[in-house]
């Protein structure tokens, strides 16, 4: 009889145990290895008591993103019908901005691990989103701003191009340079898909000539329309030393090949040396592969090999998508530390339900995350005032007449004390910038 009370009692505990329904929205064709990246995660945080008995979690995967905003639909069906409370992804900007403010509505937390658009800062919109992300838009204005007052220049122009991607990323730059009290004194904008001939012919680089030393580019299409720009630069002669061209690396998703290196991984000497004398601000470990052997090693160490995973490890899709596999397993994370965090302080088991309080728990906070081990920078995971990732990056500069690209300096985020993020609208933070390299840089 007592034995069988006992059961009883054991069985109610089981019962009573919280399981939460996490939902992945990934995209259609993208990063198919996804579910195994979350489970690896999970594992993760049922061996370190994140999770366990009182703090369970199921992950439910479900694909977003295609040509039809199906992911919105996807996540109402998830949270009504299948009982979801928390969401990661949708893994694109539309989709993304859709379920973040339904989540809102229904106060459950969630993290994006890939849209990099500048509106998901506005935490008065999104008030229980954080965002694992590198290179946010925001982020990496902050970062340029930086830049040029670390080298008392404060004076810019600005390149871009018309359409929609490129005005929403010279509008964030123009408020961070305004608030950092940086002069724009000059904008010209190119057409969305031009080339090298016809800049040259547009006549606005003379525009530049005429007003500005510094040039900060903000492209719908780094890569591609920075190529174009930097050859019609070079043959307009105005690439040298008596101008800073700033590149900073703005990119939507995945992770592109130096523009000087080709389709197939070739280098192009011609096309490197149109960016000599270029600044580009990228996540610290942008231009080397110091993520890939740490990322490699994790797997294995947990039984996965890369075979398994169908990666060829240097392979262009694998290299394409490994912020997005980082991201994705540093998003669950984030996600579990905070609710554990919430359930800590407040000893309530139901306070995952919480998700403005949740989305509390994940400002300020910092763990390692995935590729932490190898000592690589940018593998811990600091959250700002306002639950964006501070972001490690770093300028590299392009010497002329060399194959190397050399990293300048680092930019570290610190978080400022007595400063509330929804309050003051940014995350609270100052980048302090180490200088790697003594060049001394005489323009003004
Ligand atoms: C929650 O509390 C436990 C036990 O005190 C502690 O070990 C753990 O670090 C706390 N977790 C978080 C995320 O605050």
């Amino acid at each position: 009889m007592r034995v069988l009370l006992i059961f009883f009692l054991l069985l109610s505990k089981q019962c009573l145990a919280v399981k939460v329904k996490v939902a992945h929205i990934g995209a259609v064709g993208a990063m198919k290895n996804s579910e195994k990246i979350l489970q690896l995660s999970k594992e993760q945080l049922i061996q370190e008591g994140v999770l366990g008995d009182d703090f369970q979690i199921e992950i439910l995967n479900q694909m977003g993103c295609g040509e039809s905003y199906e992911g919105v639909a996807v996540g109402a069906d998830m949270y009504h019908v299948q009982g979801v409370r928390a969401f990661i992804g949708p893994y694109c900007n539309a989709e993304l901005d859709a379920v973040a403010k339904m989540a809102t509505f229904w106060n459950i937390p969630i993290v994006g691990y890939m849209a990099s658009s500048n509106s998901f800062a506005d935490k008065s919109v999104f008030k229980t989103l954080a965002r694992v992300s590198l290179r946010t838009t925001n982020s990496l204005a902050e970062a340029a701003a930086a830049l040029i007052k670390h080298y008392g220049w404060n004076k810019v122009a600005i390149a871009t191009n018309t359409g929609a991607v490129a005005f929403e990323r010279v509008q964030s730059f123009e408020e961070v340079f305004h608030q950092r009290g940086i002069n724009v004194v000059r904008k010209i904008m190119l057409d969305e898909y031009t080339n090298a001939k016809a800049i040259m012919n547009s006549g606005l680089l003379q525009e530049l000539e005429n007003s500005a030393r510094i040039v900060v580019c903000a492209f719908s299409s780094t890569r591609d329309m920075t190529k174009e720009f930097m050859q019609a630069v070079t043959l307009s002669g105005m690439n040298n030393a008596n101008y800073a061209w700033i590149l900073p690396w703005l990119q939507i998703e995945t992770k592109d090949n130096a523009p000087w290196l080709g389709d197939d991984g070739e280098y192009q000497q011609n096309v490197k040396d149109h960016f000599a004398n270029a600044f580009l601000i990228d996540d610290v470990n942008g231009f080397d592969n110091t993520l890939v052997t740490p990322f490699k090693e994790r797997l294995e160490s947990n039984g996965y090999s890369t075979d398994d995973l169908e990666m060829g490890l240097y392979c262009s899709d694998f290299q394409k998508n490994i912020y997005g596999y980082i991201h994705l397993y540093d998003a669950l994370r984030l996600y579990a530390l905070a609710v554990r965090a919430t359930m800590n302080e407040t000893g309530d088991e139901n306070s995952y339900l919480n998700g403005k309080e949740v989305w509390n728990h994940m400002r300020r906070i910092s763990f390692p995350g995935l590729v932490s081990n190898a000592g690589v920078t940018s593998g811990t995971v600091m959250m700002d005032d306002i639950a964006e990732r501070a972001p490690v990056y770093a300028a590299f500069y392009v010497p002329p007449n060399s194959d190397n690209v050399r990293k300048v300096c680092e930019l570290e985020p610190v978080l400022l004390t007595n400063c509330d993020g929804t309050k003051t609208g940014n995350g609270c933070y100052e980048l302090q910038i180490t200088d790697l390299s003594t060049r001394i840089l005489a323009i003004s």
